[in-house]
């Protein structure tokens, strides 16, 4: 019997960007089947995070497409806005909201989805339990750690159950050792999350533990995909 192979979650097609006269992503295409971990590793300035605000819709792209599934989220003019795309993002500086709580925070993407308080609530603390923060929610950002201020972060970006996360250097203001705790637990997370995730890192061992494949961003295209784990159906650069 034929295997049925997983479905596409993110499909990058012949994307070109370009600020001034610089051309950041050069004729770039991937695709990324639903369920992958991918992990972007380049040199500073090859276009890792340009690529993450695209798919984030955070930039628009001079040229290309992008779909999410089969939903069209770029081309031409068009552009679904970013809390149309069901996507959570962590960023290298956490970005947290200081005046909010960690439960406000936290609850943000499910008030911006019109859930209801109580169940806001329950996913709320079911979330920051996830992330080993069970009894944080009402402090504010400035009374956390870095590495607690990133985990209310992962929270956010998971409470919701988004189809897709993307991460940009998360870990990367974190000290050594809290880096490699961190990203065991987050590689242990994101397993059992089954999300689809594109994660931005100059960490090579950082990557080797997160994702399921690697690919190599040079100067705005993607150079060559490695797989650490054999997927049912490889990312590939079209
Ligand atoms: N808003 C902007 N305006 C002009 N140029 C920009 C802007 N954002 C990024 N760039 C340029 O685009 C190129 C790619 O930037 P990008 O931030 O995508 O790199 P990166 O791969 O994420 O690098 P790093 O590893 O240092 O974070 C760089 O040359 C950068 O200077
Ligand atoms: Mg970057």
């Amino acid at each position: 019997m034929p295997l049925t192979p997983p479905a596409t979650a993110i499909r990058v097609e012949n994307v070109c960007h370009r600020f001034g006269s610089n051309t950041v992503l050069n004729n770039l295409s991937l695709t990324v089947p639903q369920g992958t971990i991918i992990a972007l590793l380049g040199p500073s300035g090859c276009g890792k995070s340009t690529l993450l605000k695209l798919l984030a819709g955070l930039l628009h792209p001079d040229a290309g497409q992008v779909f999410f599934g089969t939903q069209k989220v770029v081309d031409g003019r068009f552009s679904l806005p970013p809390e149309k795309r069901d996507l959570g993002m962590v960023f290298q500086d956490y970005a947290l909201w200081p005046h909010m709580t960690v439960a406000q925070n936290v609850a943000f993407p499910l008030q911006m989805r019109g859930i209801a308080r109580p169940l806001r609530q329950q996913r709320v603390l079911a979330a920051l339990d996830r992330v080993g923060l069970a009894d944080f929610e009402q402090r504010r950002p400035y009374e956390l750690s870095g590495g607690q201020q990133q985990r209310v972060a992962l929270a956010r970006a998971i409470v919701a159950e988004p189809q897709i996360l993307l991460f940009d250097e998360p870990l990367s203001n974190l000290d050594r050792d809290l880096r490699e705790t961190l990203c065991t637990e987050m590689a242990v997370l994101l397993r059992q999350l089954g999300t689809t995730a594109v994660y931005v890192t100059h960490d090579q061992q950082e990557a080797e533990a997160l994702a399921h494949a690697i690919a190599r961003m040079k100067q705005g295209v993607i150079e060559r995909i490695d797989y650490l784990q054999k997927p049912a159906v490889s990312p590939f650069v079209a």
